[in-house]
């Protein structure tokens, strides 16, 4: 277990599809995803995506508990998902902030679909099967978009909601 080093927007990684999973419960994956928690952890992130320590699978992870110093932060499950799919359940779309721990210090305003469908497996091969709204499901929604080379400023409709953190407000958590 190791935290690991977290690559920035502009390395190419970040911008490549990742490869499906397709073996679970490997020494391997287990160990990735061991590696994925302490980095998150250690980072005080929201969610993480492989592609971000430099391994280019489809996985990712995220939680978030509630913390009452922090009551807007909506609580999200702890979840390892694997080779996602991600289904709108409607077009209603809004916008949130959002950072990322390879965009460290920056916060946009991005919309995503405010309500979704989300399938997949955790590292034994037992398929997820979720709805979520609001919060939980922006957070899979960026998560999801590394896994495709997508970062979340690709996303922003109008760069002068970008900026640094400490020049805007709004709290949220690196993903
Ligand atoms: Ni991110």
């Amino acid at each position: 277990m190791a935290v690991r080093k977290v690559l920035r927007i502009g390395h190419p990684l970040l911008l490549e599809k990742a490869e499906p999973v397709k073996e679970f419960n490997t020494k391997s994956l287990n160990a990735l995803i061991e590696d994925m928690f302490d980095t998150m952890d250690a980072m005080n992130g929201a969610g993480l995506a492989a592609p971000q320590i430099g391994v280019s699978q489809r996985v990712v992870i995220f939680g978030v508990e509630a913390n009452p110093r922090y009551p807007e932060v909506e609580a999200v499950p702890t979840t390892i998902l694997i080779n996602p799919r991600i289904e709108p359940k409607d077009t209603g779309m809004e916008d949130g902030w959002e950072g990322c721990l390879s965009v460290p210090g920056l916060r946009g305003l991005v919309p995503r679909y405010t309500r979704i469908h989300y399938r997949g497996f955790d590292q034994f091969g037992n398929p997820i099967d979720r709805e979520a709204h609001g919060f939980h499901a922006r957070v899979v929604q960026h998560e999801c978009d590394h896994l495709d080379g997508i970062l979340y400023p690709l996303r922003i409709k109008d760069l002068r909601q970008f900026g640094f953190e400490e020049e805007l407000f709004g709290t949220v958590h690196d993903m």
